[in-house]
């Protein structure tokens, strides 16, 4: 449940943080005892990993973020804080150092695990059953990444005794009254900034609120501000680069048109834009790990295009979305232009945290034999017309 109750004394929080990750772990591993805190998250990617694939450990970036040095040595700095005391405060202050260093030391998972799938696709090519495979663990790694840095931002923010001076309203990362056009214009603005860099140009924004309960008022949610920022920069950096890639040198471009509506169960937020659209046989394709049509950014980031990278935009938001119970989806009128949805749940007793499971089910995902489909399957990509000519 996404609640936001400033504590009211520094609780034994070393304790709390590491009971809190052996609870989520108590849920992942029913027959796992409390205090056997080694069945961690670093193991369950281990596991995942193994099922998924021998090789994909072997590979230099990802053996270095999963299997090697990073999971492994966070892990054991955690655990050194497991029986000292907690209301010493030197402990209290070196356990927020050890976090703080736990968070900076993984701030590159993302494209080092992107860089592992590319060489891993470049050593073994491309099995439809892998990428399967691939992009169920990625959901699933990914997934409990938010979930991790969600924990470690929480506890820096709540007992780093830094108030942020321009939301001090906020409860760590979660903000009670979350304005969500304000997050929404600033995330606007930054993808703007970018877009204006790369294409000399942007499309203007047109912003418009529904508050369906209570009318005319702001539209305000109980939510972690950087989570929603996160979803809408990425769908303005993919609107605007569709938007000015179609329209070319014409000196005016569509605006983008954003929706958001406030009803008892979702808070949605829809960005519209007329770039042109997808058709509907490439939708699914665009939340998949390995799929972008923008040029590949350099290892170095030298020649990263900035409105777009290694297509993890779609399919991180997408999760981002989920975590809170909520979703993001694509509806594309190819020739046209795209509408993205992002589903928040308005309440925040429905917005609890979504974490994967290792269990049979995870296990039989990685080894089941894919059979031949029951229903007959045309060629997925179209036909070449060429070859139908008329004699
Ligand atoms: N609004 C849109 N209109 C047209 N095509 C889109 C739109 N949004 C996404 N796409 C297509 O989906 C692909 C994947 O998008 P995604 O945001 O996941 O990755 P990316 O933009 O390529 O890279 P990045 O990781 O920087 O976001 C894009 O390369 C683009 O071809
Ligand atoms: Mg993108």
């Amino acid at each position: 449940m996404l609640t936001a109750i400033k504590p009211k004394k520094r609780v034994p929080f070393v304790y709390l943080f590491i009971k809190q990750q052996s609870q989520l772990e108590v849920r992942q591993y029913k027959t796992c005892k409390h205090e056997d805190f080694k069945v961690s998250e670093e193991q369950r990617v281990h596991r995942e990993g193994h099922r998924l694939l021998f090789q994909i450990l072997t590979l230099p970036s990802i053996n270095e973020a999963v299997s090697g040095f990073w999971y492994m040595q966070s892990l054991q700095e955690i655990l050194e804080f497991k029986d000292k005391n907690a209301d010493d405060e030197k402990v209290t202050y070196d356990f927020t150092d050890a976090v703080i260093n736990i968070r900076n030391r993984h701030n590159d998972v993302i494209p080092t695990m992107a860089q592992g799938v590319v060489e891993y696709k470049e050593a073994y090519g491309t099995d439809p059953i892998v990428s399967q495979n691939v992009q169920y663990f990625l959901d699933r790694f990914y997934m409990s990444r938010i979930s991790i840095r969600m924990l470690l931002n929480q506890h820096t923010l709540l007992f780093g005794g830094k108030v942020n001076p321009a939301h001090p309203k906020q409860i760590g990362s979660i903000d009670p009254h979350c304005r969500v056009s304000e997050v929404i214009r600033d995330a606007y603005e930054n993808a703007r900034n970018l877009c204006d860099r790369y294409y000399m140009n942007s499309p203007e924004l047109v912003l418009e609120e529904f508050n369906a309960k209570e009318k005319g008022k702001p539209v305000t949610m109980v939510y972690v501000p950087s989570h929603l920022y996160h979803m809408v920069f990425e769908l303005y950096k993919n609107a605007m680069r569709a938007t000015m890639e179609l329209y070319g040198d014409a000196m005016e471009y569509p605006s983008i048109h954003t929706q958001v509506a406030l009803g008892s169960e979702d808070l949605t937020v829809k960005v519209s834009d007329r770039g042109g659209g997808v058709p509907l046989r490439k939708i699914d394709r665009l939340f998949t790990y390995t799929y972008s049509t923008a040029p590949r950014p350099s290892i170095d980031g030298s020649r990263a295009a900035p409105l777009a990278g290694y297509g993890y935009g779609l399919p991180i938001s997408r999760l981002y979305a989920r975590y809170f119970q909520g979703d993001l989806k694509l509806y594309s009128m190819e020739g046209y232009g795209t509408d993205a949805v992002i589903y928040i749940r308005a309440l925040s007793t429905e917005s609890i945290e979504r974490l994967p499971v290792y269990n049979k089910s995870a296990w039989k995902h990685y080894n089941t034999i894919h059979e031949a489909d029951d229903w007959c399957v045309p060629s997925k990509e179209p036909k070449d017309m060429t070859t139908f000519r008329s004699l």
